[in-house]
């Protein structure tokens, strides 16, 4: 059974970056188990919600908690929410020069990996010739991509956060990428029976065809405005645009 307490709550959150103040109030909670989709034009603040979940430095929090574990994690930083149990597949992974991915997976693993664990993640992602370079050095768009799943996937987050985990990737590897995702989260059990939590941006659904999300929410002006059935939201804002959405008839308005 979830337990009643959502592993992730998000309360009345504020965010700047630099003197512009992106989030104006986002209230969330995301059970254990669940996977909740985000929905948003372009520069509402997906990213800067994640990128405040996760902790990076410049995501200012003005107003508002974010509580992971019943903990408040304001003042944590980022290798403390990892610890916790928090994960994220960037959107724009960044480059990390002098260190390898097999390096980068060690990390990320918490001590050495096993090779036959590095050979299953090499076969599940075709990481092949990626493994001895510098991480996201010269990636393609689909090769950070199959990187970051694959740091995602050893971290065994209990809250994974996926940033487009689709954009840029070739039709074959979606496949790839979102059967990484749906066996990380447990996709395939009912919610009661998963113990992953997952908040994945998508802008086209795709990777819906490969992972169970349970819902969506659509964040604009600030503000997650409604909430619904992901494919249906989806369907409605791809037919009518997010202005009509907000004001729908499927949207649970809030
Ligand atoms: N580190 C930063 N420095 C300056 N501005 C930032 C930074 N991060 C985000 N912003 C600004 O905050 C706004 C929201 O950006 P964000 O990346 O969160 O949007 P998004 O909803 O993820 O958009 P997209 O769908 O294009 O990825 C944008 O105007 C962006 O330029
Ligand atoms: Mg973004």
């Amino acid at each position: 059974m979830a337990s009643a307490e959502p592993l992730l709550l998000i309360e009345d959150l504020h965010v700047s970056v630099g003197d512009r103040e992106i989030l104006r109030g986002v209230d969330l909670a995301i059970g254990e188990g669940e996977t909740h989709v985000l929905l948003g034009p372009n520069g509402t603040g997906k990213s800067t919600l994640l990128n405040t979940i996760i902790g990076l430095p410049n995501y200012r929090v003005t107003q508002g908690r974010i509580v992971f574990k019943g903990q408040d994690l304001s003042g944590l930083e980022i290798d403390e929410r990892a610890r916790l149990g928090i994960g994220i597949a960037f959107q724009r992974p960044p480059a990390v020069r002098g260190v390898r991915l097999r390096q980068m997976l060690d990390v990320a693993a918490g001590g050495k990996l096993p090779e036959e664990t590095v050979v299953k993640l090499d076969e599940d992602l075709s990481l092949e010739y990626m493994l001895d370079r510098e991480v996201n050095m010269g990636f393609s768009g689909g090769e950070a991509k199959r990187s970051e799943m694959a740091q995602l996937l050893v971290q065994e987050p209990d809250l994974a956060l996926f940033d487009e985990p689709e954009s840029g990737v070739d039709l074959d590897n979606i496949a790839v990428v979102g059967a990484a995702m749906n066996a990380l989260l447990k996709g395939d059990g009912r919610v009661s029976e998963r113990t992953r939590s997952g908040l994945i941006i998508t802008h086209t659904g795709h990777i819906l065809q490969y992972v169970n999300a349970d819902i969506a929410h659509v964040l604009y002006e600030g503000h997650l405005a409604c909430r619904g059935n992901p494919l249906d939201l989806i369907d409605e804002i791809s037919r009518h645009g997010y202005d009509a959405c907000v004001e729908c008839a499927i949207c649970q308005r809030l």
